[in-house]
């Protein structure tokens, strides 16, 4: 097959990864359990626009996790070598000598489920199994001439607290984002970057925030407009009290998603 990664770097990898991702799968953004408790914290990223003032408190869960524990990213020739599907699966166990009722296949199982729901209106997605595939993405929805910039939430202090209130201590700077691609590595082997974009209106701001403990956090926040084609059962909804399209959604970016925007031109 002349694959050089060893499947035993990948099966620890795997192991580091599922136990914090495997109950969480995900909670960021679209694709929220519709059985979700209701009181989760994990929910608790979610607000409006009306809330991002200097001085405003609000809870926030923000995920912690070391970075070492997250899957390589393949080169794109070794990743084109191996199927991604669900209905290999199968055969992708074998691949990785993982059994069929494992943590391990029921992570690689809930990440190629994911990547195969086809993306809703107004949104194009893709589960890149490559960086290059991913930056591929990026240009695809950018335009080849456009150059970008890359944005994440960073923490600048730490500590192992992931839920409290957060003040809004500066006024949040807004960012001209005509387009914006936000990615998310997946539990699989190796990573998977599932990454989305939507053609709606989203409004981007850098918000510094101050957390009860001291905590200082650089987030990247993003305010959807048009909510009209979300799912009925996305959280925010239930955190937010209102219908789909009845309002826009604000959400705060989790430090290990990354956000590309187009960068400005200098011209106009
Ligand atoms: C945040 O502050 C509110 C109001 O003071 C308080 O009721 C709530 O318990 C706090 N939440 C956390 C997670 O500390």
């Amino acid at each position: 097959m002349g694959l050089r990664f060893s499947v035993w770097n990948l099966l620890l990898s795997l192991l580091f990864l599922c136990a914090p991702v495997l109950s969480e799968n995900l909670h960021d953004s679209h694709s929220i359990p519709s059985h979700m408790n209701h009181m989760d914290p994990s929910t608790m990223v979610f607000f409006t626009l009306k809330d991002l003032k200097i001085g405003e408190t609000m809870p926030i869960y923000f995920r912690k996790r070391d970075p070492s524990a997250y899957p390589q990213a393949l080169p794109r020739e070794e990743a084109d070598s191996i199927p991604f599907s669900l209905k290999q699966l199968p055969y992708l166990l074998q691949f990785f000598s993982f059994s069929d009722d494992s943590p391990l296949a029921k992570a690689m199982e809930g990440t190629l489920n994911h990547c195969e729901v086809p993306p809703i209106e107004g949104e194009t997605k893709i589960c890149a199994t490559s960086l290059e595939s991913m930056l591929d993405f990026v240009h695809g929805t950018f335009g080849l001439e456009t150059k970008f910039r890359v944005l994440s939430t960073k923490f600048l202090t730490k500590s192992a607290t992931i839920f409290q209130n957060y003040t809004i201590l500066q006024v949040p700077k807004p960012m001209v984002a005509p387009k914006m691609v936000a990615c998310h590595i997946m539990p699989y082997p190796y990573a998977i970057f599932y990454c989305h974009s939507q053609m709606t209106e989203n409004k981007l701001f850098g918000v510094s925030l101050g957390g009860d403990n001291g905590d200082r956090v650089e987030a990247v926040a993003v305010c959807h407009i048009d909510t009209s084609h979300w799912s009925r059962d996305h959280a925010s909804f239930r955190v937010l009290g209102i219908e789909p399209g009845s309002s826009h959604v604000c959400h705060f970016f989790q430090a290990d998603n990354i956000v590309y925007i187009p960068a400005p031109t200098y011209h106009d």
